[in-house]
């Protein structure tokens, strides 16, 4: 079955399960630091409210993994969302049970609910067939907009579907695909992708799907010193996956019989700790010395990478380049984030960590797409099928 999308369903006077991905950043008081997940549902949410649905929206947040705990309750993001909406948002205690089904009962047209933390019971995680039951029979329409939650199959991305003759995308998930569709299949060229982040087993089956795809890869951050060990030059106390350093040697091989170039640091950024206070210097070369850490990328590397992305159509962009948090450690980050915004090329962000650096560069506006895949946009670009985006195509 083709997939649907949400303006292919007449709404009016139904009601409409939205999933969408509210699991957003916060601070250790529970405080949303970052809202963009919410920001990017309210397309759906208006739709849904304007062409006169009943609407009951469903998230997780965390990994309370069963248990109910007030800091991982959704109270603050029905807030945020009533906020943004400048309407009610009704707020159950629970995700099921009968309190909950009244409130859904007594929804009228342009009424929206947001159900609380679905992973504080453990049958959503496990994909229970009673529980994605119960979920189900709360509404007439199935719509999906959790795209950094499609990679997982749990009762509300993939159980609950089956129960719905009407069901289909949001516009976030609609965008996302459209978007990262076109990575895979039509990127214009040349077309690089720019990896860094902590460690290369993230990023290993985009290596390897993108392998065929891309006409350069850049690589910094702490997955870039597994490389370089895996050629044979010091890393000092840098990150370091050891027992990834076959791997990488692997792909370095496979991109140079391809002939796709993989640009590596050639100078760092170095300390003895990821601290304000240690002194910080910049290696000559490629070498890190015994001791110190690599924390961002170095000058000559920082130009290197510039001129490959002045020269590129279309960029994915996923991982710090270094210790961005840190401002002696943020300038690679920042510089390749400024110079992707600069750039015409249709740009593709993915991975908090990468969205964060966009922000803290004040660019987020100049990048064609942000996206609010984590681990989906991930497992997307690994050429996997998203459990959440084949139950909506499947057959019952
Ligand atoms: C995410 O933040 O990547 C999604 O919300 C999925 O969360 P999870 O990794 O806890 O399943």
């Amino acid at each position: 079955m083709p997939l649907k999308f949400i303006d292919q369903f007449d709404l009016k006077e139904k009601r409409v399960f939205i999933r969408v991905d509210f699991n957003v950043a916060r601070n250790k008081s529970g405080e949303i630091t970052d809202d963009t997940r919410i920001q990017e549902s309210l397309p759906t949410i208006r739709y849904a409210l304007e062409n006169k649905g009943r609407v009951i929206l469903a998230s997780h947040l965390g990994r309370p993994k069963g248990k109910r705990s007030e800091e991982d309750s959704l109270i603050n993001v029905g807030e945020r969302l009533s906020e943004l909406l400048g309407q009610d948002v009704l707020f159950p205690e629970d995700c099921v049970g009968d309190s909950v089904r009244k409130l859904v009962h007594g929804l009228r047209e342009g009424q929206i609910l947001l159900l609380e933390n679905l992973r504080f019971h453990k049958e959503e995680e496990a994909n229970d067939g009673t529980f994605a039951k119960n979920l189900a029979s709360f509404a007439d329409v199935y719509i999906n907009d959790a795209f950094g939650t499609c990679h997982r199959a749990h009762a509300s991305t993939v159980g609950m579907v089956p129960y719905f003759v009407e069901r289909g995308a949001g516009f976030l998930v609609k965008k996302e695909l459209e978007y990262l569709g076109k990575l895979l299949s039509r990127p214009a060229k040349p077309f690089i992708a720019i990896l860094g982040g902590a460690k290369v087993s993230d990023k290993i089956g985009v290596i390897e799907n993108l392998l065929s795809k891309v006409d350069a890869f850049l690589i910094g951050g702490g997955m870039s010193y597994t490389f370089l060990a895996a050629q044979g030059i010091e890393t000092g106390s840098s990150l370091k996956e050891a027992e990834k350093i076959h791997l990488a040697s692997k792909i370095l091989e496979r991109a140079k019989t391809r002939g796709i170039p993989i640009y590596l640091p050639i100078d760092h950024i170095v300390a003895r700790e990821a601290s304000t206070d240690s002194p910080v210097e910049v290696t000559p070369s490629s070498a890190i010395p015994v001791g110190m850490k690599g924390l961002d990328i170095g000058p000559r590397t920082l130009e290197s990478f510039l001129r490959v992305i002045r020269e590129a159509k279309t960029i994915f962009w996923n991982g710090p380049l270094g210790f961005f948090e840190l401002d002696s450690f943020a300038q690679g980050t920042l510089a390749v984030a400024k110079e992707i915004a600069a750039s015409t090329a249709v740009s593709v962000t993915g991975g908090g960590d990468s969205i964060a650096a966009v922000k803290k560069a004040g660019v987020e506006d100049k990048i064609s797409h942000l996206s609010t895949g984590g681990g989906a946009t991930l497992e997307f670009l690994e050429g996997k099928e998203l459990p959440g985006i084949k139950a909506m195509e499947s057959r019952n």
